[in-house]
């Protein structure tokens, strides 16, 4: 049996990560892979997480199993960070799955159960994972223009050109915010375009929130996705803990069903617990049961929230910090785009051949497609990356 496997290709950023760990240059500056780290290049455990592992340690009786959706209370927690007061709660189906590319992979599933033949609309770019995974279960993809490489903003026209084509019942992916690889968002404006498209055409929106609080703020990062989740009667939720409480290798993801037929819950509750059941039976718990008890004592939950808007001001700053330098280099405006963009990443727009050469002549580590991990930098760095930019010719 074993013979007849063929080799799957290799996953682009470990492999860059891998060359990154290979270079001997002490100089080297690692763009590429997508965690969050500190100005001394450390992914830090949030003071809240080790706060409330500390408490668990001392509390907790018991390893028996919890439930095939998690914990309720989890699901409660998370929809109140995600969707505030935009739902009813009793319209929401929810379960606790290992991570968010555990609900994005439930969520597909959940559509391939519900509709066969929907195709799934995704941002031309969007985060790699959701191409490869539609593929995998076979799910047909439509890609609709997204990134403007002129602009480096939101293509907002051809999107709409291109959502246009999709057919009733078809399902159209957005980031909720903090898009992933390019930085470029939608503006409230243009989130109430969509929904009406999507109303219009019988079209249904599943977003994928992987970076709330990282952008403008935990309220203003969830109101793409609060707009959509009131005004449109199905919405597909996948969310990550994994950035936004530093809790990557704890698996921490919840899928929402959201129906605006509060009789449609129970039925989409079931569905999304037999989902758990045929893929790993009870999700895991730790990452869940930390940032439950985060989100349910103010004073862990007030202290979490300082430490991520301290991150994502940290991230702001070295945006502008690097859009100035490129001002002052080139003479230009031309780099101002990285200031407007959100989240941990950028993409800058340019081609893998002077991707390369970065990393060949300075030992500047970005993913072939140019998208920087805005975090990988520090106030030191800033400036060396700034003349890579300008010397290479971008
Ligand atoms: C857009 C997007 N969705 C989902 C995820 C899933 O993250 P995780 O499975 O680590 O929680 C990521 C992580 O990189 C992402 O960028």
């Amino acid at each position: 049996m074993f013979e007849t496997l063929k080799p799957q290709p290799a996953d682009k950023i470990l492999a860059l990560m891998q060359m990154y760990r290979d270079d001997p240059r002490a100089d080297k500056i690692d763009l590429g892979v997508g965690v969050y780290k500190n100005a001394e290049g450390v992914t830090p455990v949030m003071r809240a997480i080790k706060a409330a592992e500390h408490k668990l340690w001392e509390e907790q009786t018991s390893k028996a199993y919890v439930g095939l959706v998690g914990d309720p209370a989890y699901s409660d927690a998370m929809i109140k960070l995600i969707l505030g007061d935009a739902v009813e709660r009793g319209n929401v189906a929810a379960a606790a799955t290992p991570g968010g590319t555990g609900a994005v992979r439930q969520a597909f599933e959940l559509i391939k159960m519900a509709n066969p033949s929907a195709k799934v609309y995704v941002s031309d770019p969007t985060w790699p994972n959701h191409v490869s995974i539609l593929k995998y279960i076979g799910i047909e993809t439509v890609t609709y223009r997204y990134f403007d490489p002129e602009t480096r903003g939101v293509n907002f026209d051809g999107m709409m050109e291109d959502l246009k084509g999709a057919s009733k019942g078809d399902v159209i992916l957005l980031h909720g915010c903090c898009h992933n690889p390019t930085g470029a968002n939608l503006n409230m404006a243009q989130w109430q375009e969509v929904v009406d498209l999507l109303n219009a055409n019988g079209l249904i929106p599943m977003i994928d929130i992987a970076y709330q609080g990282f952008g403008d703020g935990l309220e203003e990062d969830a109101q793409g996705v609060r707009l959509v989740a009131s005004s449109c009667p199905e919405v597909l939720i996948a969310a990550s803990c994994s950035k936004n409480f530093g809790i990557y290798r704890e698996r921490t993801g919840l899928l929402m069903a959201v129906s605006n037929d509060a009789s449609a819950q129970a039925l989409n509750q079931g569905t999304l617990a037999f989902l758990n059941r045929q893929n790993y039976s009870f999700p895991p718990d730790h990452g869940a049961r930390l940032v439950t008890m985060i989100l349910n004592d103010d004073a862990l939950r007030a202290d979490w929230a300082k430490e991520l808007e301290d991150t994502r001001l940290g991230m702001l700053g070295l945006r502008q910090q690097l859009a100035d330098e490129l001002q002052n280099l080139s003479g230009s405006n031309r780099f101002g785009f990285i200031a407007q963009h959100r989240g941990m990443f950028s993409l800058l727009g340019t081609t893998p051949d002077l991707v390369e050469k970065m990393r060949v002549d300075n030992g500047i580590y970005m993913v072939g497609d140019s998208r920087l991990n805005i975090a990988g930098l520090n106030q030191k760095t800033v400036p060396i990356l700034a003349k890579a930019i300008i010397d290479a010719g971008v």
